[in-house]
């Protein structure tokens, strides 16, 4: 199977982006690990973690009491990841199926930041993640939501000019509520929001937005493109409008399921 991030400078670039800008998603990543509330000695799945931007901040909440698997298909994506962790706490993992190299009702949060438009076979890996989760643990995703500029964003000019193409499903709390239905897990919230990706000035967006895409076009060509599609602010930095959802789903714990299916049938009772 062809893995995207694997590709010789799709992965390699994108991680030179992170890097080399560290607080140009600052919001995304900020907003993730608040609505996750990592607690100390908790065990965390970062699913699709690339280098490890969410990974990073999740380890030094759960401390050394607490593990966090970092699970990518691409080893490129991943590489120097586990050897740049201070705490010891983070566990590299690359999976080559949608299945997780993990214990059933082993974990009590799965996040998953800018991944899951990418994953081919969404309702199986619901259900993995439904798997893997311990009663009442919580799958935290952010992503980019269907029918948004950023989603023409990538759908138009980044399908054009990145290296691999981008051409992936994105989610809607419609398709968020059947993957949820599906997998047994219970749909809490989708929220969109506001998330802007910042800059010192415009060329350090234009060098970001060249990497990160990993663009066949001039890094002129990215900028011209992105503020066309997103629109920007000048406010001292440069601020590029950037828009994700966020939702969050629980897995039940048994006392709810017990519930549900009491509730269940007095309903079939009434309508009998
Ligand atoms: C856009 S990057 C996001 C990385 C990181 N979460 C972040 O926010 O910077 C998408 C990541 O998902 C990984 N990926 C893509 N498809 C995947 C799949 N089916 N299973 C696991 N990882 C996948 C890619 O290798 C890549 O590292």
């Amino acid at each position: 199977m062809k893995i995207e991030f694997d590709h010789p400078t799709r992965g390699k670039h994108y991680r030179q982006a992170n890097v080399e800008c560290p607080s140009a998603r600052h919001r995304e990543i900020e907003f993730m690990v608040n609505l996750l509330h990592p607690q100390p000695g908790e065990t965390i799945v970062d699913f699709g973690c690339g280098n490890g931007v969410l990974t990073v901040p999740i380890s030094r909440s759960v401390g050394t009491s607490g593990k966090v698997y970092a699970i990518d298909n691409s080893r490129q994506s991943m590489l120097n990841l586990t050897s740049r962790m201070g705490h010891g706490n983070i566990a590299g993992v690359v999976i080559v199926e949608a299945e997780l190299p993990l214990q059933s009702r082993s974990v009590d949060a799965v996040v998953t930041l800018a991944n899951f438009h990418h994953v081919p076979d969404k309702f199986a890996m619901f259900k993995e993640f439904e798997r893997v989760l311990k009663p009442g643990g919580r799958l935290v995703i952010g992503d980019v939501a269907e029918g948004t500029p950023v989603q023409r964003y990538f759908d138009g000019p980044v399908d054009r000019f990145c290296s691999t193409g981008h051409n992936h499903q994105f989610l809607n709390p419609n398709l968020a509520w059947r993957l949820c239905e599906d997998s047994g897990l219970g749909f809490r919230s989708w929220d969109l929001q506001e998330v802007p990706w910042e800059f010192r000035d415009e060329a350090e967006a234009r060098r970001f937005l060249h990497l990160i895409h990993d663009a066949t076009c001039t890094p002129e060509e990215c900028i011209s493109e992105a503020k066309q599609y997103l629109g920007f602010e000048l406010t001292g930095r440069f601020l590029l409008n950037w828009q994700l959802f966020f939702m969050i789903a629980r897995k039940p714990i048994q006392a709810e399921l017990a519930k549900h299916a009491v509730g269940a049938g007095q309903t079939s009772l009434v309508a009998d």
